[in-house]
């Protein structure tokens, strides 16, 4: 099938390796239900038994929890104390009664002196010199007054953000033309350049403004990361056979970071950011199977076909087809070259991508490193685990394909304190991620769980009948090849996670999953059913995702062994508790949990949603949670698929509450505040991205206009729509979350 006619209404994010069929509904049965119906069952036999009972262990009480204030909040402010917002489809960003909202900066928002305003019609250019599109994960930099870092400043900061994709519908990012730009072969070098620059990572200034956060479009600090700038390859696999190219015959550096979703800090003081769906920008020719067999490259098929890039698949932009330069040539990597190592092509490119990169944000002169040590896939998030003097640092990561995987890299350097405020934190992050383990995660059924170490020495990857793999380079590159190798277990969708503060217990959001089916229901992914959206599209699997959580045994970051259970099961809270197996109320319900960030001010758990099933009721949200821990909750035996699963303890109205919902078409991803808690920074991602790309001219016909329609930039109420970072502050002054 050709991914590039993306339907309206289909998550991109959505890939799945494995391109196997679902079981299909019955569609006549499937015509009949309206929405608001709901269906458990058992695909294949013809028995599908309608919700109604389910099978309790023991049903957690809802006695509320006290809110214990974190040490230095203040005593008169509550966590969660704020009115919960109801779900909407308005073209508006809904906050609480008593917070504010302002826009920071925007899509094609100008980053240099002298670069102009965004006109919005379609006409920018220099993209290279403004923010890119889709804003996505972002971490704040403290800086002081003098510019040097200051973690601990609440007043000015860089942040670093990625741009991770561009809202396009067949081949152009239509919002960027005029007329909505080439939706056939070739595409014109000019389009090209500007989709190459829009996506990558932005760093740039912000400073308060008489008490309020703007960015700074003239500081010496902002810089971007695009898809010509030059990236250096660091751990096992930098300087390998795998990863040599016509442009690095030494196969130690590639160009650009390409579909960051996620990121992460590290405890030096750097950026890391995950490159997650990049493998669908490459395309390679029919009969390059052939042609890699017969030069006895065929264990790269085997490889290509893992990530996602069977011959013959279209590549999603069309980048290769710009012109005869090499900036173009190298999204087309087929096989083409007369040399026995790659050094005259580009056979190896996509070797070169799929990693988590590092980015020193106050020093753009520092070429950004791709850590290889951490694997590649299709990486969200990098959260790490809470420091400890003389142990090993963790790094827990998620790879969002249906049926993929959780990892974990524990760094073989035990941390040393005095590295958080070193200088060359570039030269840290060497010693902390470039050599260590990789392990993955076997979730077992008793509530226990195993990391499993991904190693050339371990003989079920050494002898693998899937694979040859030659060293652990070879398994640093194809970790999804070694992590099937050793049996891990196949997950809804791993997208962020994030380290809870409080005790150091990882929260893994499962965004959904429509590959899932009864037979492959298991403890760690229990749910099967089915929702009707709208009025006749019927959505199978786990619909409505969940939030996984695991402790680590005796709490060590370097433990092989964990304990797990599902803190929350999104759903509709109409769905019925054989679906709704939180709980969730009218204010508390959410889909499809993506960003999952931790404030380390006040640790309330912000959940981010980015949806496909629960919008024909309401825009994408987040939602503000204060969790409990690992084991507090009860063993539940999940009706439709009669899988028994370990829940957190269900929420309270004191737990879990609606704080933001966006508005029509857009996500709500990345998250970050500034020290003080005070000022909370929040993506609003591809807005309006269901709009018809035959309806550019008419911008009546926008699925929103949001920025524009509140008086940001160009356009008014028929603006194109941006994706934006918004910044939230309490009217009193008080924290976010309180
Ligand atoms: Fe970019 Fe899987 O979200
Ligand atoms: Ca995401
Ligand atoms: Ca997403």
């Amino acid at each position: 099938m050709n991914d590039r006619t993306k339907p309206t209404k289909i998550d991109p994010d959505d890939i799945g390796h494995n391109e196997s069929a679902n079981p299909s509904f019955d569609s006549i049965l499937a015509a009949r239900l309206s929405r608001r119906s709901f269906m458990l069952g058992s695909v294949g036999t013809g028995a599908m038994a309608v919700f109604g009972g389910v099978s309790l262990a023991t049903l957690a009480g809802c006695d509320s929890d006290s809110n214990t204030p974190p040490a230095g909040l203040a005593s008169n402010e509550t966590l969660l104390g704020f009115t919960a917002v109801s779900k909407s489809l308005a073209d508006a960003v809904v906050i609480p009664d008593g917070y504010s909202y302002s826009v920071l900066c925007a899509l094609g928002d100008p980053l240099r002196a002298g670069t102009g305003p965004y006109g919005n019609v379609g006409l920018d250019d220099d993209y290279e010199n403004r923010f890119g599109d889709h804003h996505d994960g972002m971490e704040y930099f403290g800086l002081s007054a003098a510019g040097t870092p200051d973690p601990a400043s609440s007043e000015r900061a860089l942040i670093g953000m990625n741009h991770e994709a561009t809202t396009d519908e067949k081949l152009s990012s239509f919002f960027l033309f005029a007329n909505g730009g080439t939706s056939s072969l070739p595409r014109p070098a000019a389009e090209v350049d500007k989709e190459m620059a829009i996506h990558g990572i932005s760093v740039f200034e912000i400073k308060k403004n008489a008490g309020t956060f703007a960015y700074v479009q003239d500081s010496a600090f902002n810089f971007r990361i695009h898809q010509n700038t030059p990236v250096e390859i660091h751990g096992p696999a930098a300087g390998d056979d795998l990863m040599v190219t016509k442009y690095s015959n030494a196969g130690t550096m590639t160009r650009g970071t390409l579909n960051n979703c996620g990121t992460g800090k590290t405890p030096w003081g750097t950026l890391v950011s995950g490159e997650e769906n990049w493998a669908g920008y490459f395309t390679r020719q029919v009969g390059d199977d052939a042609a890699r067999t017969a030069a006895g490259y065929a264990k790269s098929v085997t490889s290509l076909n893992r990530y996602g890039r069977a011959e013959g698949k279209a590549s999603r932009h069309g980048w290769e087809t710009g012109g005869a330069e090499d900036k173009y040539r190298r999204w087309e990597i087929s096989l083409a070259g007369a040399s026995a190592d790659g050094s005259d092509d580009y056979r190896n490119e996509l070797n070169t991508f799929g990693y988590i990169v590092e980015i020193d944000p106050y020093d753009k002169s520092q070429a950004a490193r791709k850590r290889t040590a951490l694997g590649r896939f299709a990486h969200e998030a990098a959260a790490f685990s809470i420091p400890v003097e003389g142990k090993p640092l963790a790094v827990y990561q998620g790879d969002d394909s249906r049926g993929e995987y959780v990892y974990k890299f524990v760094s073989a350097k035990a941390w040393v304190a005095g590295d958080a405020s070193r200088a060359d934190r570039l030269a840290v992050g060497n010693e902390y991620l470039d050599a260590g383990t990789l392990y993955v995660a076997k979730f077992n059924a008793d509530g226990s769980g195993e990391w499993i170490e991904l190693s050339i020495d371990n003989p079920a990857i050494k002898n693998y009948a899937g694979y040859p793999f030659a060293d652990q380079a070879d398994v640093c590159v194809n970790s999804r090849l070694a992590a099937d190798a050793v049996g891990a277990t196949k997950m809804d969708r791993p997208e962020w996670s994030a380290v809870n503060p409080a005790n150091g217990e990882v929260y893994i959001a499962l965004t959904n999953n429509s590959n899932r089916t009864v037979a492959t229901a298991d403890a760690a992914n229990p749910r099967y059913y089915s929702d009707v959206y709208g009025t006749s599209t019927v959505k199978t699997g786990n619909v409505n995702g969940h939030i996984i959580r695991l402790r680590e045994g005796a709490g060590e970051a370097a433990s092989t062994s964990f304990s797990w259970d599902v803190y929350l099961f999104g759903a509709e809270s109409g769905a019925g508790s054989a679906i709704n197996l939180s709980g969730l109320t009218t204010d508390q319900d959410f889909s499809s949990p993506d960003g999952l960030v931790f404030t380390p001010s006040t640790g309330i758990c912000w959940i981010q949603t980015d949806d496909g099933a629960y919008t024909d009721v309401t825009n994408c949200m987040m939602v503000a949670a204060l969790p409990g821990q690992v084991g507090d909750g009860d063993t539940v035996t999940v009706s439709g698929t009669g899988v028994t699963t370990y829940r957190g303890k269900l929420p309270t109205a004191d737990t879990l509450k609606r704080f933001l919902v966006g508005v029509p078409g857009c996500e709500i991803t990345g998250l970050c505040e500034s020290p003080d808690g005070r000022a909370l920074f929040v993506n609003i991602q591809h807005p309006g991205e269901a709009t018809a790309q035959a309806d550019i001219a008419d911008p009546t016909k926008y699925q929103s206009h949001w920025p524009g329609n509140i008086g940001y930039g160009a356009g008014g109420n028929l603006a194109r729509p941006r994706s934006a970072t918004i910044v939230i502050t309490k009217n009193d002054g008080g924290r976010i979350g309180s």
